[in-house]
């Protein structure tokens, strides 16, 4: 370790308590990393709908102030002696940086000029990604990488060769151009999967784009719904993604109106705080928790996400996974309440909102 040119404190955008309106600090302590972290100079900070329970409802958060921001690049600038990556190497400082923050820790806000990073969860920066779209990739990606091997259990094996489990079955995917949603459906199609999507008019050609079957038009009724994916599926799916954790219900319908083809049923949803369908109905939901990433206590899950992490580089890298579009909508901390209402506006759709804090 060891930096002398490093400032004692920093300007962040600081949530004083529960609920109250976030306002810019510029005198919050600069974070000292682990063994195992990497102090990172942020360079773009992303949004995400998390952002808004973290500081409305304090989901996971230790203690307020507390500076909300979850997912982001940048530079190291200080690197435990202990910062291994996953790819195997030890991180340095001058290396360019991505991932997920521990969510709702001191210190791990990516609202504000640096931030912490556990090496093992951080995704070193794919040469073929800018800075800004890397930091958009690492909540879509690792979230879509749990629901499909781990909650829906399908195997890794082959995948990077286009050798995955998949045989052509059916795959339904709630919300397919989302951050999360994206990273479902081209990784289910690397698996070997058909993948039919639902998203609106709008994001049609982007679906086809990232390899998607069909689409449906989320905003018809949901007995049109069913009835389309009857017809497209050939009335043979057993296996469904919620990207948007809006699809309990939808997906309910859809498996009662169809009977299952293979005897096994299974539904991952990103809802992790709804009451799961009734087992009874004939399926089985696996919530999703990228929550608790990073966390000592959430050593299986971290481990999981090393374990993937390298997949994730080198599908970026080879351009087998594509990043999605992305829009500056705030420069520096004072920018992030900009860009944050657009992100709460929906206005740009299936673009990642980012801000950006810092040139290179
Ligand atoms: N449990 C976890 O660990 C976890 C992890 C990550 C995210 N999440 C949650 O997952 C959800 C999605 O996150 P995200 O970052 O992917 O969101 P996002 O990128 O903001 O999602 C935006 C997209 O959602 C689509 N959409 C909106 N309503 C829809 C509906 N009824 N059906 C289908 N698509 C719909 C829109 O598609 P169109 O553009 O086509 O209209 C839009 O592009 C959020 O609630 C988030 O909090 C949970």
């Amino acid at each position: 370790m060891g930096s002398t040119s490093l400032p004692t404190t920093m300007k962040a955008l600081v949530t004083p308590s529960q609920g109250a309106p976030a306002e810019v600090r510029d005198n919050v302590s600069l974070p000292e990393p682990s063994p195992t972290q990497v102090l990172v100079r942020t360079l773009y900070a992303a949004i995400n709908p998390v952002d808004v329970f973290t500081t409305q409802m304090g989901l996971l958060v230790e203690s307020w102030p507390f500076v909300p921001g979850c997912e982001a690049s940048g530079i190291v600038v200080k690197a435990g002696n202990e910062a291994r990556n996953a790819l195997g190497g030890y991180f340095k400082k001058g290396d360019i940086v991505a991932g997920c923050a521990r969510l709702g820790v001191e210190g791990h806000g990516t609202f504000a000029e640096y931030f912490l990073l556990d090496a093992e969860v951080a995704l070193p920066k794919p040469d073929s990604l800018t800075a800004a779209q890397a930091s958009t990739v690492a909540v879509g990606a690792l979230t879509a990488f749990l629901g499909v091997f781990g909650e829906l259990g399908i195997s890794i094996e082959g995948l990077e060769e286009g050798k995955g489990e998949g045989e052509g079955k059916w795959v339904i995917v709630f919300g397919g151009a989302g951050a999360v949603g994206r990273y479902a459906v081209q990784t289910l199609k690397l698996a070997g999967y058909k993948v039919v999507a639902s998203c609106s008019a709008g994001s049609v050609e982007l679906l086809k784009s990232l390899g998607a079957d069909a689409t449906i038009d989320y905003k018809k009724s949901a007995d049109d719904i069913v009835e389309e994916v009857k017809r497209i599926t050939e009335e043979k799916v057993d296996l469904a993604f919620d990207a948007v954790s809006v699809n309990n219900d939808l997906v309910t319908k859809i498996f009662t109106a169809i009977p299952s083809s293979s005897g096994r049923r299974l539904y991952t949803t990103t809802n992790d705080w709804d009451p799961a369908p009734d087992a009874s109905l004939g399926f089985t939901t696996k919530p999703i928790e990228l929550g608790p990433l990073g966390r000592p206590s959430a050593a299986e899950l971290n481990s999981k996400l090393t374990s993937w992490i390298p997949v994730v580089y080198r599908l970026l890298e080879s351009g087998k996974l594509k990043v999605g579009g992305y829009s500056v909508e705030g420069e520096g901390i004072d920018g992030i309440p900009k860009a944050w209402e657009a992100q709460k506006s929906g206005r740009l759709g299936s673009k990642k909102v980012i801000a950006k804090l810092a040139d290179e």
